[in-house]
């Protein structure tokens, strides 16, 4: 059994945004991520546009042949435009502008009903939603209460864990995070943080399904090629 691969391709938008020209286009690395194996292709339309663009999001829609997961937060601009264009699935995430990355999971707990109703506008477009979580029950009931059918567990925490101890803490955490949302019915999916070398113990976990990779791969891929980056990865998935 292996999980799925989503490759998230946001660092590529963010090299051709240093200088505000047309190279490297993310639509390149979106092919060739396919060609070399991953399953989805994974992008965040922030509200600053700092890396992704909307003309990569409606072409992509367009090319790519695996799943598009368009990961956004909960704006009503960023809302019209995915409920126009229709990627496969909608990941919720918290989004703050003079963060560096996605920090923490989203609130559901305090913010089941915007979200609940966003949604449904959503499923209404046959679109799925992923919730983007920190791996604690009380994120998880609420997603499945909300209507969610993907919740995505923040592994950021078990990635920058600074002590054998902390490793530990936070895999149980991930490890009964995943048990009590698939219990719920919920498909499991990791990511944030991902690497080479952190991956072993999350592919371990027999609850999660897919995980969403971005700057290792994209890291690698300066040295080795994005194709070998990728097909690396995808080996290491293997249950
Ligand atoms: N999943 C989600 C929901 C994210 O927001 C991000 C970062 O954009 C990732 C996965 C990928 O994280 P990383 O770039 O650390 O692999």
């Amino acid at each position: 059994m292996e999980l799925r691969l989503g490759v998230n391709i946001d660092h590529v938008a963010t090299l051709r945004e240093a200088r505000k020209g047309r190279e490297p286009d993310p639509l390149y690395a979106a092919h060739i991520a396919e060609l070399a194996g991953a399953d989805q292709i994974t992008i965040h339309l922030r509200e600053d546009r700092r890396h992704i663009q909307d003309r990569d999001l409606r072409i992509l829609r367009e090319t790519v042949f695996t799943k598009l997961n368009l990961e956004m937060g909960l704006v009503p601009s960023i809302i019209k435009i995915a409920l126009d264009v229709k990627p496969d699935t909608v990941t919720l995430v918290p989004e703050r502008r003079r963060e560096i990355t996605t920090e923490g999971g989203l609130n559901v707990a305090a913010r089941k009903r915007p979200i609940a109703n966003a949604i449904k506008r959503f499923h209404a477009r046959r679109i799925k939603v992923s919730l983007f979580i920190d791996p604690d029950p009380e994120h998880i009931e609420a997603s499945s209460d909300a209507g969610a059918e993907i919740v995505e567990l923040h592994t950021g925490a078990y990635a920058n864990a600074g002590s054998d101890r902390a490793v530990k803490r936070e895999l149980d955490r991930l490890r009964k995070g995943a048990e009590l949302a698939a219990g719920r019915g919920l498909v499991v999916v990791a990511g944030h943080g991902l690497n080479y070398h952190n991956i072993g113990p999350i592919v371990e976990i027999p609850q999660i399904e897919e995980v969403n990779i971005g700057h290792s791969i994209i890291s690698r891929a300066v040295f080795t090629g994005l194709e070998t980056a990728v097909r690396d990865m995808k080996n290491l998935l293997v249950r």
